[in-house]
């Protein structure tokens, strides 16, 4: 397992709580398909990968527009920048894919989830995500509450 549910910063709204923990076990899911492949060189186990990765880029996507669907709902001032945030993300992901699928390099993508993917992660959680959920629930934006 890759990540901890424990570890996971929660915030304010139980929907966006919801489909985060379902990142989690699509990532841990990832995470064990790719030690597979690690352990076991085949065509089929990279093609498992590829797979699985792919159904969490999907979910990433319905994640994402999940939340900025409700900030646009809502006119969520800082909208543009949480947005962004999740644009590079998604940008990233496609980029890491391709990178694995032409050179198969698993060390590369087994770093990448277990260092940039994480940290970004908690920290869009506990920053982005954090604010936004709060907004959501009291109508307070970071930028009112000055
Ligand atoms: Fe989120
Ligand atoms: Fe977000």
């Amino acid at each position: 397992m890759l990540i901890n549910k424990d570890n996971l910063p929660l915030v304010a709204e139980d929907f966006m709580n919801d489909v985060h923990y379902e990142d989690v076990d699509i990532i841990n899911d990832l995470y064990e398909k790719l030690l597979n492949y690690i352990d076991a060189e085949t065509k089929e186990n990279k093609n498992i990968v590829i797979d699985a990765y792919q159904n969490w880029y999907d979910h990433t996507v319905s994640h994402f527009k999940g939340e900025e669907d409700k900030m646009i709902e809502l006119n969520f001032p800082p909208y543009m920048m949480h947005k962004g945030e999740h644009e590079k993300c998604l940008e990233q992901m496609r980029q890491v894919l391709d990178y694995f699928i032409k050179n198969d390099d698993k060390e590369f993508l087994k770093s990448y989830l277990e260092l940039d993917l994480i940290n970004w992660l908690v920290n869009h959680i506990q920053t982005m995500d954090t604010v936004t959920a709060m907004f959501f629930k009291t109508g307070m934006s970071p930028c009112s509450a000055h």
